[in-house]
């Protein structure tokens, strides 16, 4: 038996395990500490480091809760969530890509008629959004739930202003026909900062990083038979593309708004979903 020593500190934790650990969290537990232990040895961590940040930890948990998660932004800030999604989401070439869901997604919007707008405050600047659901050969497909949530024009979701934005602002589910097709009605999404006044906020500032996102529509695509898609469509010409502070941006996603003379909206946003099967 050895005493734990720096030098054989990721064996001395390893060999605790007890025999009948459930081997996933055998791989899993072995190779944090294997990594954290590197890490530590890699920057010579120091005793007021590690202090400041059980202090930073301690007060991400305290500012997390039903409303506010600020793990999950930190992982996003990180590109943790990103990376933990590609990971997940390997899909073959042409099917839509996954991007992170972030926070403000809410469960049991109004399905909506096709063609109908989501926009009910009647702020910003109207788009209409359409394409096809298809799978990974072009058919399209039927019966596929379009899940889709945009900030305001002032960039806030409903649920950060409950006092200010119906709930379902900005915000409805759309199903498709036998032609695989939708469209509705929303505004041309603007950018807008994450919550930056805790300790992610903090993180970032200290950092030298700015904490916006560029401007997005959100969607999960749903349909029996198919991977789930969360994923956004974004702006392109939007000055944070290049540098979206949770690293949700991906080529793929990157789509067309082209303004509309004469139409029944200002800006026209086409994009197809294409589902890979389960
Ligand atoms: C969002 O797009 O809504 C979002 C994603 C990650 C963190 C914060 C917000
Ligand atoms: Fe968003």
């Amino acid at each position: 038996m050895e005493y734990f020593t720096e030098a054989n500190s990721v064996a001395a934790v390893d060999e605790r395990m007890g025999p009948h650990v459930e081997p996933r969290l055998r791989t899993v537990m072995s190779s944090l500490v294997k990594h954290l232990h590197a890490f530590a040895k890699d920057v010579e961590l120091r005793q007021e480091e590690w202090e400041l940040a059980v202090d930073f930890l301690t007060r991400t948990g305290k500012i997390s809760g039903d409303e506010r998660q600020e793990f999950i932004l930190l992982s996003d800030t990180l590109g943790l969530s990103m990376l933990v999604d590609a990971i997940g989401n390997r899909r073959p070439a042409g099917a839509t890509e996954n991007t992170v869901l972030g926070p403000f997604h809410v469960a049991g919007a109004p399905v909506r008629q096709m063609g109908d707008s989501i926009n009910l405050d009647g702020k910003g600047e109207s788009c209409l959004f359409n394409g096809r659901v298809v799978d990974i050969h072009g058919a399209p497909v039927e019966g596929a739930k379009i899940d889709v949530w945009s900030d305001s024009a002032e960039g806030y979701y409903s649920v950060q202003q409950p006092d200010i934005q119906d709930k379902w602002n900005n915000r409805g589910i759309f199903v498709t026909g036998a032609d695989g097709a939708y469209e509705f009605v929303g505004i041309k999404p603007v950018s807008y900062p994450i919550p930056d006044d805790g300790p992610v906020g903090q993180m970032l500032a200290a950092l030298g990083r700015h904490p916006n996102r560029p401007a997005h529509m959100h969607y999960i695509v749903t349909a029996p038979g198919f991977q789930k898609i969360v994923t956004h469509t974004f702006v392109g010409d939007d000055p944070w593309i290049a540098s979206d502070a949770v690293f949700g941006v991906k080529t793929s996603l990157v789509a067309p708004f082209d303004p509309v003379k004469d139409g029944r909206t200002q800006w026209h946003s086409p994009f197809d979903f294409v589902l890979t099967p389960l």
